[in-house]
């Protein structure tokens, strides 16, 4: 027997880039994605970690490229597109998820601190998907963009005022492309995880604090922080032919986190 509902998932043939995937979240996304059978271009600003997630990919049987970017430098993002080309030929799905998280109180954020987040967490989304855009219609076979959001995108949560702004502004950023490119072939929507197994990068010391770790449980109505696997679905989902219907969307993974 044919599983046909389960070809609707399968991503053979296709081209994915994966921002940020040298670590967390990004790397067990560009492993699911290899897994349902995308050539991946795995690409962060740390080039030995991007160098591990491919290596992994390919040890599992995948096909990967690994490649530096710093997606808030806008050339960078076109030259991460260029590269994608030359080693695969074509971009078919592109996963924005490259972010940093630097936790402050509103009143003490400065100038910098803004801009750095808002040009990594926000801006890079807008260049990296630009430049996959132009080269998706260029193919003329469509594609899809699936952004990284995040809880924070729709609730109020201490300490991360430029952090929320930029996750809401990628909500927008994902309904207007969608709704740009719609009639184009090019679905754009995103995945808004809760709290996460993968504490990022900047945000250890907080997330260290059992205090912390309690209104994590509390507020999360299935008591547990999520594992970087459980995204691999969800994002293939938004990524393949079984949400060929959906676009402009926001699909919450966080364990009921947005629900209370
Ligand atoms: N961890 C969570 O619980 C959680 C929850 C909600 C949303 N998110 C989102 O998931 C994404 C990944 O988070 P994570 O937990 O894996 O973080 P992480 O700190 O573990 O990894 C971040 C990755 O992004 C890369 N990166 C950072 N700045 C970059 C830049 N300018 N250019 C290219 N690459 C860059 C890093 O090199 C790394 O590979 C982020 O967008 C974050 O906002 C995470």
């Amino acid at each position: 027997m044919r599983h046909l509902s389960l070809e609707l998932f399968d991503l053979h043939d296709r081209v994915a880039i994966v921002t940020g995937s040298g670590r967390g979240l990004g790397k067990a996304i560009a492993l699911g994605l290899a897994d349902a059978g995308a050539s991946v271009v795995v690409c962060a600003r740390h080039t030995d970690e991007v160098e591990e997630t491919a290596a992994a990919i390919k040890a599992a049987g995948g096909s990967a490229h690994p490649t530096h970017v710093d997606t808030s430098d806008r050339e960078s993002c076109r030259q991460l597109v260029e590269t994608a080309v030359k080693a695969f030929g074509k971009v078919d799905i592109l996963v924005n998820n490259a972010g940093i998280d630097i936790i402050e109180p509103a009143e003490d954020v400065s100038e910098e601190d803004w801009d750095t987040i808002i040009g990594i967490n926000l801006s890079g989304y807008f260049h990296c998907s630009q430049f996959a855009a132009q080269q998706m219609f260029a193919q003329g076979s469509g594609g899809s963009i699936v952004n990284n959001s995040s809880i924070a995108s729709a609730v109020g949560i201490r300490g991360l005022v430029a952090y929320s702004a930029a996750k809401g502004g990628v909500n927008q950023l994902t309904r207007v492309m969608a709704v740009e490119w719609a009639t184009r072939g090019i679905r754009v929507n995103a995945f808004a995880p809760g709290y996460f197994d993968n504490v990022m990068r900047d945000a250890t010391t907080t997330h260290a604090d059992p205090e912390k770790q309690r209104q994590v449980i509390e507020f999360t109505p299935m008591a547990r922080r999520g594992r970087v696997d459980e995204l691999v679905g969800p994002v293939i989902f938004l990524a393949s032919a079984a949400s060929s219907y959906v676009t402009g969307a926001v699909l919450f993974v966080d364990g009921g986190y947005t629900a209370m």
